[in-house]
């Protein structure tokens, strides 16, 4: 089929690149969420952005569960509750604790109640292709790891804050929002909007200078 690619003025590249960077540096990652209810329609919209993520061999290795049930989510706060009350008194090296200190996060998670949705994305091992064959994914890891970059990006553009939440382990997920065994979760969105009194720790991203290299 035809490639849908128009090429732009360079002058109007360059307004782009800019003004995409000036929207991106605005992210931040949110842990003191309202409870302010979010349209699913903007939800959806944001995931098949990412379903339109680059893939290993287009198999699109990932699932997303939506969560607004607060049922559901009492119960992944409780579960994720459980998991880091570990993590924090012993479970976790000294190491990783240290360089966390500074984010003030600690086992309390009521974002996992208090926010309206829940996104839990998960990694396939194995799909089924368009003909219906069972098929391994290749680059599964790195293809949703694009795809949750791009979703991050989606809802952020869309008017939405997200913290990116990794409890430790996560396979509670599975059970709870019932996917199989051969998905592994892969992280947890908290999506919705900040509070008004909602605080971000103060720091910086490193300069272009120490981050690329021209060849
Ligand atoms: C893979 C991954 C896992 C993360 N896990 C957690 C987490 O479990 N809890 C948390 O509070 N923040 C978590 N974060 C958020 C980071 O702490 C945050 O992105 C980082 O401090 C940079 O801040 P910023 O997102 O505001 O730029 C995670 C981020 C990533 C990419």
């Amino acid at each position: 089929m035809e490639l849908n690619f128009k090429r732009v003025p360079e002058a109007d590249m360059l307004e782009r690149s800019a003004s995409f960077y000036e929207e991106l540096r605005k992210r931040r990652t949110v842990r003191d969420f309202s409870s302010d209810p979010v349209n699913l329609d903007i939800i959806d919209k944001c995931i098949l952005s990412a379903g339109t993520a680059p893939n290993g061999a287009n198999l699109q290795p990932w699932h997303f569960s939506v969560v607004t049930s607060p049922e559901i989510k009492a119960e992944i706060r409780k579960q994720a509750e459980i998991h880091e009350h570990k993590f924090y008194n012993g479970g976790a090296p000294e190491e990783w604790i240290d360089a966390l200190k500074h984010l003030k996060t600690d086992e309390s998670k009521p974002f996992l109640e208090l926010a309206p949705v829940l996104i839990a994305v998960f990694q396939k091992a194995t799909t089924l292709d368009e003909q219906g064959i069972e098929r391994k994914c290749y680059y599964a890891k790195e293809s949703v790891g694009l795809a949750t970059g791009m979703l991050i990006s989606a809802l952020h553009q869309a008017g939405l804050a997200t913290l990116t939440h990794t409890p430790s382990p996560m396979g509670f997920l599975n059970k709870i929002l019932e996917r199989p065994t051969a998905e592994k979760p892969y992280l947890l969105l908290v999506v919705g909007y900040p509070t008004d009194t909602c605080e971000v720790p103060d720091i910086t991203k490193l300069p272009l200078e120490k981050i690329r290299s021209i060849h």
